[in-house]
């Protein structure tokens, strides 16, 4: 840290704070985090609109589909709409042919009301009310997962219209996100819940997991494949259609993740072991909504507390950076105007607006002096984002403004 002396006194730095955070500080860089944007189009963008607001970017929703339907050739990719819903999202993900992972009557009324047709999309919701079966099949979707014998019962009325996938939970330590401890039957009950299933004159199809989102390695997947493909080779009074891998794709939020193709990889070969005439589905969400959205911030007040310097946005946690709170998530986030990597920087912390002191989005985060006005922008905010947000203290929601291509990839091999 350069120089710590502009309008706060360094010695109103309390000294071993100051040490730790001048040691820390010190071994960061200030790369022009905004570089891959278009910086004039933010500017316009700012200019027309009232912050804070997201920005959805369609060119990257395409770009992130096809990166992934490249790295998974002949997988079937259901967007797990619950990640982020705009229509204009799905509108471009159904043009591009994708298929939609659904979850309650709400998404199966939002993809139907943009035009999608019902035997493209797969309800993975283990739990559902008989009026959510109704309207789904209703729908025209008739593939249900389900993992638990109360479940499998559910289905009995509508024996003849529907196909089940088994969801097995297999846990995984590099997932950031636990989604096998709430759902999946474990692996020695599978035999018992697909007979279940068969005795009630059901038709089971297929076997479902998700290992967790934003997994950091690609093998709790490969794993879950493995046992897959053996309990498929075990139940052979199955007819086996459908192996679906779930999501969990990972995208990068303060640091590097494992390139999609590289992650992809090992999956693909763990694939091969399955019988040919089975087809393999994934449900991405995160992979493919998050580094598409941004969100555009103003610092709406500024305070000196402590050896900080309190910088208060106009959206939080409890608005579309309430997947901090929900999906773990830490966004990167940046002053709009240039960063001079060599200028001076300050032991810092962004508030969110509302009264509650939980809603503090980053502690520890070093900036150049600000000021009251300035633009923020806070990047791979598209997924779990302003899904979770709240209007708590009557703060509205940021508004979505859609535009194509505001990234640039021309640096990309
Ligand atoms: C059943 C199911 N499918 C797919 C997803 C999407 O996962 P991801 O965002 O990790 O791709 C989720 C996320 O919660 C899920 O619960």
């Amino acid at each position: 840290m350069k120089n710590l002396n502009s309008e706060f006194s360094v010695e109103q730095l309390v000294g071993e704070e100051l040490e730790q955070l001048e040691q820390h500080f010190a071994e960061q860089t200030h790369p022009d985090e905004l570089e891959q944007f278009d910086r004039a189009s933010l500017k316009e963008l700012v200019a027309e609109h009232e912050t804070p607001f997201m920005v959805l970017d369609l060119e990257e929703v395409e770009y992130q589909y096809l990166a992934l339907q490249a790295a998974l050739p002949g997988v079937k990719l259901f967007y797990a709409v619950k990640s982020l819903s705009h229509p204009s999202l799905i509108k471009r993900l159904k043009n591009l042919g994708s298929q939609f992972d659904l979850a309650t009557t709400g998404e199966v009324e939002l993809v139907k009301g943009l035009g999608v047709q019902g035997e493209k999309c797969i309800h993975t919701h283990p739990i559902k009310k008989d009026k959510d079966i109704k309207a789904a099949l209703e729908f025209g979707c008739h593939r249900f997962v389900v993992d638990n014998p109360a479940e499998v019962l559910k289905f009995i009325p509508y024996k003849d219209h529907v196909e089940l996938l088994v969801r097995v939970s297999f846990r995984s330590q590099d997932a950031v996100v636990d989604l096998s401890r709430k759902f999946g039957c474990a692996l020695e009950e599978l035999p018992g819940l697909v007979n279940l299933a068969i005795e009630n004159d059901l038709t089971v199809s297929g076997l479902s997991f998700h290992v967790g989102s934003q997994s950091l390695s690609p093998m709790a997947q490969v794993n879950a494949i493995k046992a897959s493909v053996h309990a498929m080779n075990e139940m052979t009074h199955v007819h086996w259609k459908w192996l679906d891998i779930g999501g969990s794709f990972p995208v990068s939020y303060q640091g590097p993740v494992t390139p999609i193709e590289d992650f992809c990889a090992p999956l693909m070969d763990a694939l091969k072991e399955l019988p040919e005439d089975i087809e393999v589905f994934a449900e991405p969400g995160r992979f493919i909504s998050a580094p598409a959205m941004i969100e555009v911030m103003s610092i709406m007040g500024k305070a000196k507390r402590g050896a900080r310097i309190w910088y208060y946005l106009d959206d939080g946690v409890y608005g579309a950076l309430s997947g901090q709170m929900f999906d773990h998530a830490k966004y990167p986030i940046s002053p709009l105007k240039p960063v001079d990597p060599m200028g001076d920087f300050y032991p810092s912390v962004l508030a969110g607006p509302t009264c509650d002191s939980v809603d503090v989005v980053d502690e520890d985060i070093e900036l150049p002096e600000l000021q009251v006005g300035d633009i923020m922008v806070a990047r791979q905010m598209g997924a779990y984002t302003i899904a979770s947000a709240t209007e708590f203290n009557y703060y509205p929601k940021p508004k979505v403004v859609v535009v194509e291509d505001l990234m640039d990839h021309t640096d990309d091999n």
